[in-house]
This record gives C-alpha cells, structure tokens and sequence, in this order.
C-alpha cells in the first residue's frame, strides 16, 4: 500500500515536471537563448530582437542552426517564408533528428526550390532506427514566398503528422505492432538549414541554382515548441499520456484534418515511395492500406 502510494505520488511528481518544462517551453522561442548557429553564422541574421531569422544562401555558402535542447515527443511549428523568385536547386529544410547516425530518428521537411511560376515541392522523410527513404513529395497549392506560413510537426505514441498550416500533408502511424520501426526511443532536435542541392532537388537535378539571382532569402519566426524538454527523459516523458499532444484528439485525425488530408492525397501529391514500384516492387508494410 504505501509502496503504491509512493509511486503514485513519484509519477504524479514527474508528470507535474514534464507539464512544467513542456509548458515552460510553449513560449515563443527566442534564438539566441533557444537556439544555436550549426553553420556560416555570418550568413544568419536575427531581426525583431531575436524573434526572427534571415538565412541567407549564396555561392560562398548556406547556413543552418539547431535547437540547444532535445525533446521527447510533442509538436514543433514555424512559420517560414521561402526564397522568393527563381529558387530552383534550392533547398530549405526544417527537421527534428536525434543525430545519432547509426539508428537515426528523424523527420524532414524540406522545401525545393523551382523556377518562376512553377510549383514549390515539399518533400518529407521519416528515419525511424537508422532506415529512411521513405519520401513523399507534394506540390504546394499557394506561393509560399509571398508570405509566411507555418509548417508543424505533431510527434506523439500514435502518430506522427506534417502539417502545412492547418492541412495534415503526411500521417505516419505507430504500426510496431506490425513490426515498423516507430521512433519512440530517443529525443529529437530541431533543425534547420538552407543548401545549395542542384544536383538532385529541381526535376532531379536537371534545373540549376541561377547564381545571378543571388543572395536568396528565407525567414523564419514564431518557432513554437511544445515538447518535454529534460535531460532525464527516459522518466518524465516517454510514457506519460498526459501531455496534450498524446489526448484521445490528437491521436487521430479529426474529421476535418482526414477530409483536408484526402484533399491533399487526391490533388497535390506528385512523389509516393509506397507507390514507386521501381524502388519497392513489394510495399514496405507501412503502406498497405488501412495501416
Ligand atoms: C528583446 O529581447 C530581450 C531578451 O529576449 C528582452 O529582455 C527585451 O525586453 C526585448 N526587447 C524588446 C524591445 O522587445
Ligand atoms: C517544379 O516544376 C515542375 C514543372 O512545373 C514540376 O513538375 C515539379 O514537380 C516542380 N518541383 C520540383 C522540385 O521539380
């Protein structure tokens, strides 16, 4: 009885910290006190006091910078406004990665460039203990250089979700009951870079970064970061359920999220490595239907 009662009041004391430290992080995240340059800092600029960035690409170099923190589970947004104009072989990412090479966790977004006037792509990722190519590819409906946008990551035990605004693009459901890697073993940092990859981004390499249109430009702001952030994670938040992003309406997609996601899967996908039988004459397991 007071064995139980202890550990009672031991998970309750370590649910009140994971809630404390993941709210503490729901403020908006400043850069210099939540981030750090990975990359050519000279080519990184804070504006707004430290509430947005400029990243800057031009044929010298791009630049990238990483969260200080890792975190377990939770959902990570920015709103990004990407390089505007002829942004072909560019390409500007946004991903959470446990940056451990050999059994790797990671989930990427990342936006290629393409000439004037044609359709910005964003390709997305997921490495679950060391394995990815897993890519989807689509195309997005809007400019997304005329403004900003937000583009999120939910991470929970059910699934894992990339949004474009509030429209679910890619759904990854926990299926290691059927024997898919799903990562749920290791912290993830956010990431972020800006890179010269004409060699493979714009139809398969074939268009080129137009050097005479450099520098080109993103921004960033409003990084929001919901997530348990602590040394001892293993503990306080690999198996609590009570986070928020781990309640019964976020472990599926609501009725308006499946309809907006079926939209997309109709209308807006160019690239499905389920369907590439050229890559996997038999589906990898997480692609058969109703998984
Ligand atoms: C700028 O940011 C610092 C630290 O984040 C804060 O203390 C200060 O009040 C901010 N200044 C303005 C004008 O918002
Ligand atoms: C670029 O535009 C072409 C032509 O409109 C389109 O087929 C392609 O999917 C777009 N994106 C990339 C990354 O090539």
């Amino acid at each position: 009885m007071a064995t139980s009662r202890l550990s009672l009041f031991f998970t309750l004391s370590l649910l009140y910290l994971c809630n404390m430290l993941s709210f503490a992080m729901a403020k908006p995240a400043n850069f210099g006190r939540d981030f750090r340059v990975t990359w050519a800092g000279s080519h990184i600029t804070e504006l707004n006091n430290g509430t947005s960035l400029q990243l800057l690409l031009d044929q010298s170099s791009g630049c990238g910078f990483a969260s200080k923190n890792k975190f377990m589970f939770g959902r990570v947004s920015m709103k990004i406004k990407l390089i505007a104009g002829d942004s072909a072989g560019t390409v500007t990412a946004f991903y959470l990665s446990s940056e451990t090479d050999k059994v790797r966790d990671e989930l990427d977004f990342e936006f290629l460039g393409n000439r004037s006037g044609h359709p910005y792509t964003v390709q997305t990722n997921v490495y679950s203990h060391g394995k990815g190519d897993r890519e989807q590819r689509v195309n997005l409906w809007f400019d997304p250089s005329s403004d900003f946008h937000t583009y999120s990551i939910l991470w929970n035990h059910h699934h894992i979700v990339f949004f474009v605004d509030a429209v679910p693009i890619r759904v990854y459901k926990n299926n290691e009951a059927k024997g898919v890697p799903y990562p749920n073993a290791q912290p993830m940092g956010i990431y972020s870079t800006i890179w010269n990859a004409d060699d493979w981004a714009t139809r398969g390499g074939l268009e080129k970064i137009d050097w005479s249109r450099a520098p080109f430009y993103a921004y960033y702001k409003d990084i929001d970061i919901e997530a348990c952030s602590t040394s001892d994670w293993q503990s306080h938040c690999s198996t609590t359920a009570s986070n928020w992003w781990d309640t019964p309406s976020y472990q599926q997609l609501g009725p308006v999220q499946a309809r907006l996601y079926r939209w997309v899967r109709m209308n807006h996908i160019v690239y499905d490595y389920c369907s590439d039988k050229s890559r996997y004459p038999v589906p990898p397991t997480e692609c058969l239907a109703g998984i």
